[in-house]
This record gives structure tokens, C-alpha cells and sequence, in this order.
């Protein structure tokens, strides 16, 4: 997926277009581009790379008050310059920017647009040419725009440029975030708030098949049959500061070290005014009232809901299964008579959750979202949301909102039914204090990354119960961002295969927080360690010996995954830095997977 922004206004373009695309980078940095009015003509430059490889190449002599910007994570041809965005139509009349996957364009071309010489080997160029088409046979430009939406199938976020009208900035949503950004004597569209927060803080929600037809004095928001709409503004819960890196080397250092803070937070934002646990009665009621919770996520929220899984079972009562959405849909569970879905998303906007969320309310039932983003489209599209109060997450390996989403899980379930009396709040408060010493022991991690990591070609995390749900985690950060083919894996289960894989100096991380399967896990490490293998341990102060490498202060066994992880963040992170990997923007990576 990718990020677009676009201006029109009184300002020179230029910057606000890059410090746009900068804000937006996360989203995919493959190549990126910018289309400028200028002069009755439009001025395109686009690299492949990052935005500070097109700022090289920008011509910065040409002005415009009217532009769009693309920062690209490829899905249809090669990350290169002539695949990168903008694209033209044929007779360079229409400039395009596009977020999303057409899936009928080859359908398209066939039907339309044969005799057309395309330039790129993209689906968007389908789109600008459509547009082309459609005005070459007499179409005005915003029919020719909604006559092309009719046509398309899949997802999209557009923002066009008419080289005739330099006076208007249009756009066009399906599937794909969108949000329009008012100002005072100018207005902006961007695929989310952040590349627009350094200008404006009022937004105007884009839902899908809607088209925009934008001045600088207003935003005009039509139905794709041209019907208008009018709908309000709303203010993004960020400000400009929290989407910068302030002193911190990288956003994921920041992040790492924000997690004492989020917890504090999530506690006060879900306290009442007595201090006691406060959840939404309405979200407490449909858990309590389904037969089962199938929470349905991706990648590290999938983890967290591997966790969550733990507290709805331990103690709510409540039968949980944790299911990856990209399974879900081509391979459904056998479902109970009153499911419940809970989505957990960070940005809100993953399409394989969201496929599941159109899924199964068209089978009518009840969902729920547990995101950070306020108003993204899973939010907006379940009947209830409990957001995560992390602050923007800019890193693309995601740390604060995976320790985010279990402690808000956590809350939820004892507020549903706290089967164990275990006081959440106060464990909670153990634990942001229990991370903040372990953000102090940074030395260690980096001498440990150096001497277990940096020359591995492969890692392992094992451990048992919630210990192994750690381990996945773990080695996502650390495969994610270092490039070390590493897995989480079953203690238990290794003697059963991969251990053929141990051999000399293979590292082998144990994660120990768990007192019932202690020695067994224990003696997983000897067995590996007879192999050759350089061992490593992470373990609670009760069950830890004074040969173990890192040890976590006594927490609750339930929520020590939130401890557990700290450590293995750093790990990934110093891994990362030693190689010379790019920690925040890992290759081929994206940080919000907005296409299925
Ligand atoms: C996390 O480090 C990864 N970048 C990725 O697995 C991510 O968790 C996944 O894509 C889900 O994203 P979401 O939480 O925004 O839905």
C-alpha cells in the first residue's frame, strides 16, 4: 500500500506535498513522486526510493499553489521510476496518484482502452487513461471521474490533477483511507491524518465510492452518482509533536521507550471516576453476552490476540479463538450460534481484517475494534471500537501498540467477568514500572545482540504457554527488522524436527516467565545446547538462575508477556542497528497493509 497527499491553496506546494509524503513514508517507500500546476502546465518528478531521492531530482525552481504526492509500497510492477507515481493520460492532460489494487484492470483495458500505449506496467495508469477516455468522448471531467469509479474494481484512494482546471483538486475513495484535511484559504486530502496535521487538525471522514471535487475555499463531497453529501468535520486525537522523533536515533527507540507511558495512560483513559475499570457498558454487554470471541488480526496484533485469547479464557470464562484474517475468509471456522468478532489493528485499516469485518456483518453479526487510530476505516465500520491511547506508531515493526493491545485486552476481559479477582490496575502499574527498568538495561541488550545476533543466519525464540506466544513476537521483531531468519517456536515441540536445525553456535533464546513450565523449558535448553546451539535466557526473577542473561522483576505470570517483550525489542532493535539495517523502514515492508 502507499500513501497520497495533495494541496491546494495560497502556499507554495512544494514542501507541504514532501513534509506530507515524509509523514506518510510508513506507508510504503519503494519510489515516490510529485505533480505540480505550474503555469497552466503540470510539472511531474518521481524517483524510485525515498523522499529524500526525489527531493534530489526536484527542479526547485518550479512553483505551483496545486499539487499531489505519492510514496509507493509496490503491488502491480517493479518498485522503478517509470511504476512509480504520478501517472499521466495519454495526452498528459490528467496527473494521478493512487493508493489501492484495481483487480479488474486487465478487463479494462481490453474493453476500453485498446488502442492506448500504456507506459507503466501499473493497474493506476488504467484509471488516468479511463479518465482520458471518458472526457475525449464528451464526458465533463467530474462525470468522466465518477464514470470511471462505476468501472473499477478493487481498491482505491485517488487524488487527480486537470491540466485545464488548475483551480481544482479532485478525489475519489473505495476500500483504501482517505481522509480531506479543511483549512483557512486552502484544503488538503491525505491517506491519513498525520501528513496533514502540520496544516490542519479539521477532517472530513471519505467513505467508499465518494468523490471530491476541492478548491481552496471548499471541500465538495459527492456520492458516486453525484448526489452530495454533507457531513461534519471532525479533530484527529495526535498533534504535530508526537509524529516526530524528537532526540530519539529512530521512531522505534521512541516507541520502545513510550510503552511505560501508554500503559499509565490506557489505565487513566479506562478508569472511572472512582478509579475502578471503566469499559463502554455496551462493549462489556456484547462479550458477556456471546457464546464465543473469535478475535481476527494480523502479524503482531495477531500475537497480542494470542494473549488476549489467555485473558478472556482465564479470566473472563469466555471461549476465545484467535484466527489470522487472511485465513479466515478462504478457510471459516465451524462458528457458534452468538459469535462475537473483536478486530485488533493498529492502524485500523489492514485489508485482510477488514475483508472479515464486511464478512461477517453481512453475516449479521455483532464486531468490535481495538485500534489506535480513531476513525479508521475498521472503526468506523464495527458497532463498537476501544482504542489503544498509544499515540501514533510511525516504526513499522510495531512495539507500543502490541503492549498497548494486550493491556487494553486485559482490561476488557476483567471488566466482562473477573473470574480470578486479579486487580488489573495495579498489575498494570507493576508492569510500566517494570518496563521502565528494563528500558535501563540497554547496554546488555546491545552487547548481547553483538554477541548472540549480528553474525547469526538464523535465530530461535522458544518457550511454552504465554512464554511461546512471546516467542512469536520476539522473532517477528527481530526477522522483521534485522533480516535474521529467525522462529518463535514451542519449547515442547522442537524435539519433534526442527532441532535437526541446531547446529554449532545456532543462538537459541528462552523465554522464562511461566513457573509451571519452568524446568521444562529449562531442559529444552540443555537439549538444544547439546547440540551446539549458544543459548540465551529471559527470564522472571523467581524462576531465574544467576547463569540467565536478562531478568525481568516479578510480575503477574498473566500479563508478563508485556515485560517479556521489552527485552526482545531491544534485541531486534540493536541487531537491526549493528547490521546497518534500516530499523523504522525495514525493505519490502509497509506499515499499514492497506490491500489483501
Ligand atoms: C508489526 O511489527 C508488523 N509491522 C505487522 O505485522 C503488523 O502488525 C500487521 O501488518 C498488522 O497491522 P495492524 O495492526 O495495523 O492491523
Amino acid at each position: 500500500m502507499c500513501g497520497i497527499v495533495g494541496y491546494i491553496g495560497f502556499e507554495d506546494v512544494k514542501e507541504i506535498i514532501l513534509g506530507g509524503l515524509e509523514k506518510l513514508e510508513y506507508r510504503g517507500y519503494d519510489s515516490a513522486g510529485i505533480a505540480i500546476a505550474n503555469n497552466n502546465n503540470v510539472y511531474v518528478c518521481k524517483e524510485k526510493g525515498r523522499i529524500k531521492d526525489l527531493r534530489g531530482c526536484l527542479d526547485v525552481n518550479v512553483t505551483g499553489t496545486l499539487g499531489i504526492g505519492h510514496t509507493r509500497w509496490a503491488t502491480h510492477g517493479v518498485p522503478n521510476k517509470i511504476n512509480s507515481h504520478p501517472h499521466q493520460s495519454c495526452t498528459k492532460r490528467f496527473t494521478l496518484v493512487h493508493n489501492g489494487i484495481i483487480e479488474n484492470e486487465n478487463e479494462l483495458r481490453e474493453k476500453f482502452l485498446k488502442d492506448i500505449e500504456f507506459t507503466s506496467d501499473t493497474d493506476t495508469e488504467v484509471i488516468v487513461q479511463l479518465i482520458e477516455k471518458f472526457v475525449s468522448e464528451g464526458e465533463e471531467v467530474e462525470l468522466a471521474i465518477r464514470h470511471t469509479m462505476s468501472e473499477l474494481e478493487g481498491s482505491y484512494a485517488l487524488a487527480i490533477l486537470d491540466k485545464e482546471d488548475m483551480n481544482t483538486l479532485y478525489a475519489a475513495k473505495n476500500k483504501t483511507p482517505l481522509l480531506a484535511g479543511k483549512g483557512e484559504g486552502f484544503n488538503m486530502i491525505g491517506s491519513d491524518a498525520m501528513a496533514m496535521i502540520n496544516y490542519t487538525n479539521n477532517f472530513y471522514e471519505i467513505e467508499d465510492k465518494e468523490f471530491l471535487k476541492i478548491t481552496k475555499e471548499k471541500i465538495e463531497i459527492f456520492t458516486i452518482y453525484g448526489n452530495k453529501v454533507t457531513r461534519d468535520t471532525y479533530t484527529a486525537d495526535i498533534d504535530a509533536s508526537d509524529t516526530e522523533k524528537g532526540t530519539y536515533p529512530h521512531y522505534m527507540m521512541k516507541e520502545i521507550e513510550e510503552q511505560p507511558f501508554v500503559i499509565r495512560k490506557i489505565i487513566s483513559e479506562y478508569s472511572d471516576e472512582n478509579g475502578d475499570l471503566f469499559v463502554e457498558p455496551e462493549i462489556v454487554e456484547n462479550v458477556k453476552a456471546c457464546d464465543k470471541l473469535y478475535i481476527i488480526a494480523c502479524g503482531t496484533s495477531y500475537h497480542a490476540g494470542l494473549i488476549g485469547k489467555q485473558f478472556f479464557e482465564k479470566i473472563a470464562g469466555k471461549p476465545t479463538e484467535v484466527v489470522i484474517a487472511s485465513e479466515f475468509i478462504y478457510n471459516m471456522p465451524l462458528l457458534t450460534e452468538k459469535p462475537l468478532f473483536l478486530f485488533i489493528s493498529q492502524s485500523g485499516e489492514t485489508a485482510d481484517c477488514r475483508a472479515v469485518l464486511v464478512k461477517v456483518k453481512q453475516m449479521g453479526f455483532k464486531t468490535l475494534t481495538l485500534t489506535n487510530v480513531k476513525g479508521s476505516t475498521l472503526s468506523r465500520e464495527s458497532d463498537n471500537t476501544l482504542l489503544l491511547y498509544a499515540g501514533p506508531e510511525i516504526a513499522v515493526a510495531s512495539t507500543k501498540a502490541y503492549t498497548a493491545q494486550i493491556a487494553v485486552l486485559s482490561i476488557l476481559a476483567a471488566k466482562v467477568n473477573n473470574k480470578i479477582n486479579i486487580d488489573i490496575f495495579k498489575e498494570l502499574g507493576k508492569i510500566a514500572y517494570t518496563m521502565e527498568t528494563l528500558c535501563d538495561d540497554k547496554d546488555n541488550y546491545k552487547e548481547l545482540a553483538e554477541k548472540f545476533l549480528v553474525k547469526s543466519r538464523n535465530c530461535f525464540y522458544i518457550g511454552r504457554s504465554m512464554d511461546y506466544f512471546v516467542c512469536l513476537e520476539a522473532s517477528l521483531k527481530l526477522k522483521e527488522i534485522s533480516y535474521i531468519q529467525t522462529e518463535g517456536f514451542a519449547a515442547g515441540e522442537l524435539k519433534h524436527g526442527t532441532i535437526a536445525l541446531i547446529e554449532h553456535d545456532t543462538p537459541v533464546i528462552a523465554v522464562i516467565t511461566q513457573e509451571s513450565i519452568n524446568l521444562n523449558t529449562r531442559s529444552n535448553i540443555k537439549e538444544v545446547k547439546a547440540r551446539g546451539a549458544a543459548t540465551m535466557v529471559i527470564s522472571l526473577k523467581k524462576l531465574s538462575n544467576e547463569t540467565d542473561d536478562i531478568v525481568i522483576d516479578d510480575v503477574n505470570e498473566l500479563l508478563s508477556p508485556l515485560a517479556a517483550i521489552i527485552p526482545a525489542q531491544y534485541l531486534a532493535y540493536y541487531a537491526a542497528l549493528l547490521k546497518g539495517c534500516d530499523i523504522d523502514k525495514p525493505r519490502n515492508l509497509a506499515k499499514s497493509v492497506t490491500v489483501e
